[in-house]
C-alpha cells in the first residue's frame, strides 16, 4: 500500500493502539506526542496523511494541520476529536482537512477515514496532473479523452484524414461518432468544401432517396423542380451515411451500385453524374449480426468498412470523466453566462459511478442541468437528477434480468436490496452508526463492513452536513 501516515496524540497508549490497527492494514505510521515532535517528523519525513487530535498541548490540532500544509502543500488532514467539539472539526474542514472522527471510534470508523481520505488524494492527484497534460496528449481538436482507445481514434483520423479511404465509425449512442467524422473531414484536404450529414435512419425509403440522390421535375407527384440530393451537395467534400446500418434492402442495392461505380443519378433523371465524395458511415447497431440475419449486405458493409473506428462507451473509460468535466464547465460558463468554479469531489465520484448510457451526449446534458439547479459557484450532487445516483442506475432492488444465472441473479438482487436498505437506514438515522445497528437490528460490525462493502459515505447522511472538499476548474 505504501502510503505513509504520521499519526499524532498525546496519549502514548492510544497513539500506540492506532498505530498498530494501521499498520495491520499496510500503512507506513510514524506517531509524535506533540506538536513540536510532529513539526520535527514533518520536516524531516514526507507524509501522505496527518491524522491528528484536535486537543494537544501547544497548537491544536487544525493549527498543526495548516503547519503541515505550508511543510507539504498536498498533505492530507483527518483529526480525532473528542465528544462536544465538532463544531470545531466542521470548521477544520473548511480549512481544508479531508474529515474527522469523533472519539472513541472503532477500528473500523478510522480505517474508512483513511481509506476515504487515500481516495481523494488519488483523484485530487489525477485531477493536477490531468489539468497539467489537457493540453498536450488528451485531446484532440474539440475530442476530448486521454484513454489509450482514444489516443489510438486520434493516430486513426490522422492517417485517414488525407486519403479517401471510407471510414465506417461504430459505437453506442452520444459517443461522439459524429464529432469524429467532422474531425476527419476538417483534417482533411477537403476541409473547404462541404461536410454534408445525413441520418440515414430517420428516413422513409423513397424520403432517403430523394434526399441522397435529389431528383428531377416531375420525377413524382410532388417534385415541381429539381432538387438536388446530398451526395452532389457534398462534390469535393464529405457526406457522413448516419444510422447507415438502418438502410432498406432496396436502398443497399442503390447504395452499395453508387460506391462501386463511383456513378450516381437524380432520382427520375438519366444523366450519371461523376461521384468525388468522401464517404464516412456510422452505426450504433450491431451490424454483424444484421449481416448473419441475412438483413444487411455483406458487399456494402464491405464497401463502407475500409477503415474500422471503433467508440467506445464512456463506462469504458472513466478517466475521460474529469476531463470531460473540464471541458464542459467553461463551455457552459460561456453558454450560461455564469461563473461556475470548482466541483464537489463527491459529486466528481458520483460522475464517475454512473452507468451512463447515453455516454458523452448524457453527462453534457447532466452538468447542463446540474448548472440549471446550482445557485453558488459550485456543483455538488444535490444538482444531479436522480439518474447519476449510482443506486438508481443499477435499476431498483427488484428488477431483475433473466439472461443471467440464478444464483448470480439473486445474488444481485440481494445486493442491491441491502445497499439500499442500509443506505436508507442510515440517512434515517442521521448517519449514526451505533443507532442505525440498534434500530436495524443488524450487528454493528456487519454494519460496518457493509457500509465499506457499498462505499456509503455516511458523511452525506449527517444532519450537521460538514462543506466537502471542492475540485477546482
Ligand atoms: N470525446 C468527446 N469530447 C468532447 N465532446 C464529446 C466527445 N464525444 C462526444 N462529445 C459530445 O457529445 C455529444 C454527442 O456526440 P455525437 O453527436 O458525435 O455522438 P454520436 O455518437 O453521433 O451519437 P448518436 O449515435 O446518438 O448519433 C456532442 O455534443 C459532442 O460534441
Ligand atoms: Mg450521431
Amino acid at each position: 500500500m505504501g502510503y505513509r501516515i504520521l499519526v499524532v496524540d498525546d496519549q502514548v497508549s492510544f497513539c500506540n493502539h492506532i498505530l498498530t490497527i494501521l499498520e495491520n492494514e499496510g500503512y507506513e505510521v510514524m506517531v509524535a506526542h506533540d506538536s513540536s515532535q510532529a513539526v520535527n517528523r514533518l520536516s524531516a519525513h514526507s507524509f501522505d496523511i496527518l491524522l491528528t487530535d484536535m486537543n494537544l498541548p501547544g497548537l491544536n490540532g487544525l493549527e498543526l494541520f495548516l503547519i503541515a500544509s505550508k511543510i507539504d502543500p498536498h498533505i492530507s488532514g483527518v483529526i480525532m476529536t473528542a465528544y462536544g467539539t465538532i463544531s470545531s472539526a466542521v470548521n477544520s474542514i473548511k480549512q481544508g482537512v479531508t474529515d474527522y472522527i469523533q472519539k472513541p471510534f472503532e477500528p473500523e470508523a478510522l480505517l474508512m477515514a483513511i481509506e476515504k481520505t487515500i481516495r481523494e488524494r488519488r483523484m485530487l492527484q489525477e485531477i493536477r496532473s490531468l489539468r497539467k497534460e489537457v493540453s498536450q496528449r488528451y485531446a484532440f481538436g474539440n475530442i476530448i479523452g486521454k484513454n489509450h482507445k482514444m489516443q489510438i481514434i486520434y493516430d486513426m483520423i490522422q492517417k485517414v484524414a488525407p486519403t479517401d479511404a471510407r471510414v465506417f465509425i461504430t459505437g453506442e449512442t452520444g459517443v461522439g461518432k459524429e464529432l469524429v467524422a467532422k474531425a476527419i473531414h476538417f483534417n482533411s484536404p477537403r476541409k473547404n468544401r462541404p461536410f454534408v450529414g445525413i441520418n440515414c435512419g430517420a428516413l422513409s425509403e423513397t424520403l432517403l432517396e430523394a434526399e441522397l440522390f435529389g431528383y428531377e421535375q416531375g420525377a413524382f407527384t410532388g417534385a415541381t423542380r429539381t432538387k438536388i440530393g446530398k451526395f452532389e451537395y457534398a462534390q469535393g467534400g464529405t457526406i457522413f451515411l448516419d444510422e447507415v446500418g438502418d438502410i432498406s434492402p432496396r436502398m443497399q442495392v442503390q447504395l452499395l451500385r453508387v460506391l462501386q461505380e463511383k456513378k450516381f443519378e437524380r432520382v427520375g433523371g438519366n444523366q450519371s453524374i461523376d461521384l468525388d465524395v468522401k464517404v464516412i458511415s456510422a452505426t450504433n447497431q450491431d451490424i454483424h449480426a444484421k449481416i448473419n440475419q441475412g438483413e444487411y449486405r455483406v458487399e456494402l458493409f464491405y464497401r463502407l468498412n475500409v477503415v474500422p473506428i471503433h467508440i467506445p462507451s464512456l463506462r469504458e473509460r472513466i478517466e475521460d470523466i474529469s476531463l470531460l468535466v473540464q471541458h464542459f464547465i467553461p463551455i457552459l460558463n460561456k453558454n450560461f453566462n455564469r461563473n461556475i468554479k470548482a466541483i464537489t469531489a463527491r459529486a466528481m465520484a458520483q460522475l464517475m459511478q454512473h452507468t451512463w448510457p447515453g455516454n458523452v451526449r448524457e453527462l453534457e446534458n447532466v452538468l447542463e442541468r446540474a448548472f440549471v439547479t446550482t445557485e453558488g459557484d459550485t456543483i455538488d450532487v444535490i444538482h444531479f437528477s436522480r439518474t447519476t445516483n449510482g443506486a438508481t442506475a443499477e435499476g431498483s432492488p427488484y428488477s431483475v434480468n433473466i439472461d443471467i444465472p440464478f444464483k448470480v441473479a439473486r445474488s444481485m438482487v440481494e445486493k442491491r436490496f441491502e445497499k439500499a436498505y442500509v443506505s436508507e437506514s442510515l440517512k434515517r438515522c442521521e448517519g449514526n452508526v451505533t443507532k442505525t445497528a440498534h434500530v436495524t437490528g443488524i450487528n454493528t460490525r456487519t454494519l460496518w463492513r457493509k457500509i465499506k462493502e457499498y462505499e456509503l459515505d455516511i458523511d452525506r447522511f449527517r444532519s450537521q452536513n460538514p462543506p466537502q472538499p471542492i475540485v477546482r476548474l
